[in-house]
């Protein structure tokens, strides 16, 4: 499921670098025309501005100032923070951040409206500063109870557990709601793969005697269905759905609980809902 428009747009970059990594992106982004096609393309990790010259880039990093995403800090704990950052009060950061993400995301259109979301940064810390790693992007107000529209791990930093801590972040804000959520369909291949390995390792560390796992996690029933389903942990029993144990529920618990992951601690969230 691609946007139409963008379907037979060829991959306009060659090579992004961003601080000290050099990544190759994977799909078109709109950059501006006289921005693409270059060798490569100099992104500050801290504002997000782009250039096609390392010197103008150089010339950027000498003056540039921030040392984390322009927003509030809402969560740390160790190394790892989240800042909040409203669309309509950082625009240029916010659609700096839509540009570098759409060159990881095929599916989805490229909102230059960014006023009506939120964006919550995912960043390490040390000692020159707090370095993004990924983010995802939420509506304001969601009519389709969406939590979380766009989800992104930068690639030198995928497959290392952080997909997990951002969609359990989106979670977490979805408590403080009092609501469930769900991300915005449709969900690309990567996303599909993290969200079900995410939600199934979840719903296996509660699964035994707990009867409201709707309430316990936000997650929507519907959702809840489709992990249990994929787990092979639901019976339809005298027309009514049971959880059964099986094997691969076993199985993945012992799994992942060889896995030595980072937790969002919701102690360490300072945040309420704007109402
Ligand atoms: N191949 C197979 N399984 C995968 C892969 C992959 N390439 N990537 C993730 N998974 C599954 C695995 O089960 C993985 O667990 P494991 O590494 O222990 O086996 C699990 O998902 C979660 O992995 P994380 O390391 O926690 O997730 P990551 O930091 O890599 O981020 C994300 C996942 C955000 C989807 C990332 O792949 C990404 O940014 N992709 C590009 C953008 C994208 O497609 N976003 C989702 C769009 S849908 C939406 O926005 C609503
Ligand atoms: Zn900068």
């Amino acid at each position: 499921t691609q946007s139409s428009g963008e379907v037979a747009r060829m991959k306009n970059l060659n090579i992004i670098e961003m601080g000290e990594f050099q990544v190759e992106p994977w799909y078109f982004s709109p950059y501006p025309t006289e921005t693409a096609y270059v060798p490569t393309l100099y992104i500050c990790e801290f504002c997000l501005c782009y250039y096609t010259n390392h010197k103008q880039y150089e010339r950027h990093r000498t003056k540039c100032t921030l040392q984390h995403p322009p927003g509030n800090e809402i969560y740390r704990k160790d190394d790892i923070s989240f800042f909040e950052i409203d669309g309509r009060r950082q625009k240029m950061y916010c659609r700096n951040l839509c540009l570098l993400s759409k060159c990881f995301l095929d599916h989805k259109t490229l909102y230059y409206d960014v006023d009506p979301f939120l964006f919550y940064i995912l960043t390490q810390r040390d000692e020159r500063g707090c370095h993004i790693i990924g983010y995802f992007s939420k509506e304001k107000e969601s009519a389709d109870n969406y939590n979380l529209a766009c989800i992104l791990t930068l690639p030198q930093y995928q497959r290392m557990g952080y997909g997990r801590v951002l969609m359990q972040f989106s979670y977490e804000l979805s408590k403080a709601e009092g609501k469930e959520g769900s991300p915005e369909k449709p969900l690309s291949d990567l996303g599909l793969l993290s969200y079900r390995a995410f939600w199934s390792e979840v719903l296996v560390e509660l699964l035994v005697g707990i009867d409201d796992l709707s309430n316990m996690t936000s997650f929507t029933t519907q959702d809840i269905l489709h992990a249990l389903f994929s787990l092979d942990a639901i019976r339809y029993y005298h027309g009514q759905h049971c959880i059964v144990l099986s094997e691969r529920v076993i199985e993945q618990y012992e799994r992942f609980k060889k896995k030595k992951l980072r937790r969002i601690d919701p102690t360490c969230l300072k945040w309420t809902p704007k109402v």
